[in-house]
């Protein structure tokens, strides 16, 4: 038995918790057919499978992350609405040079090299996509252009992840959009002690903590718009002003 290949579905990089799993969420109820990449199995995920997501399993660090996790897309879907680069690896950068090498190249291979291929092997699905536009989304950070140097490995990775927007937007206009959204203070990581979360919240225009939806509603207008391409949101509270 042959089972339908998935049409204009919407893919998702780690889509297993925090904002990942919310865009999965959006998107499917939005109505998009959708594919949630992920690394680690969640009981969140085994909810998204059960309301009929295709759930993905693949670590982008790996070399072969990207073009193995294409292959599968491929292998799943006709045609693609969009995709979603979400999955990031985050951390302080280590003191040790050889430690901190090793970050760098775990960060450009989850956000670069992994969305570089993706990007390129998914094209043709993007350009069977049966809507007038398909989308690519990178996510990326607020510290892209304002970087903080106690993360510099990851800031930089995330700057190529961003410069690389502008690329594919120009490559695959006009059928396919490119844009970027920069979270600012989104969602705190659980080791951010109070005191962190006090000092970056006073350094927020808006002084709270973002929430999943303020990225779910930034792509879905992306999506929604027609005319905007290589453009870059930043969804932070006005933090990058601070
Ligand atoms: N939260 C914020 O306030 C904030 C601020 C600035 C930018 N952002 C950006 O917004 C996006 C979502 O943020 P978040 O806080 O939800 O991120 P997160 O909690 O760090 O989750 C990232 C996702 O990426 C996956 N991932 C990490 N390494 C991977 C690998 N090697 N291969 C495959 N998947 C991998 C994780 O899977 P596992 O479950 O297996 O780890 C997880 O599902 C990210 O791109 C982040 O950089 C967020």
């Amino acid at each position: 038995m042959t089972t339908a290949l998935l049409q204009d579905a919407v893919l998702v990089t780690g889509a297993g918790r925090r904002v990942g799993l919310h865009l999965a969420e959006r998107m499917m109820a939005l109505g998009h057919p959708v594919i949630a990449h992920y690394r680690t199995p969640t009981e969140d995920l085994e909810r998204l499978r059960a309301a009929g997501a295709l759930c993905l399993p693949g670590d982008l660090a790996d070399p072969d992350g990207g073009p193995r996790l294409a292959e599968a897309v491929r292998g799943a879907a006709g045609s693609l609405r969009a995709v979603i680069h979400n999955a990031s690896a985050f951390a302080v950068t280590a003191t040790d040079t050889v430690d901190a090498l090793r970050q760098l190249d775990l960060f450009h291979a989850v956000h670069v090299r992994a969305p570089f291929a993706l990007n390129r092997d998914l094209a043709p699905l993007l350009g069977a996509c049966s809507a007038r536009r398909a989308d690519i989304v990178h996510i990326t950070d607020i510290y892209a252009d304002n970087p903080n140097p106690v993360f510099d490995a990851y800031c930089a990775s995330k700057a190529a992840l961003q410069n690389l927007a502008l690329s594919f937007a120009k490559r695959l206009a006009p059928k396919v959009k490119v844009n970027v959204v920069q979270p600012g203070p989104i969602l705190f990581k659980e080791w951010h002690g109070p005191e962190a979360r006090a000092r970056v919240l006073s350094e927020t225009l808006l002084g709270e903590e973002g929430g999943v939806e303020a990225i779910g509603m930034a792509v879905e207008a992306i999506l929604h718009n027609h005319y905007q391409t290589g453009a870059i949101v930043a969804v932070d509270g006005g933090r990058r002003l601070a």
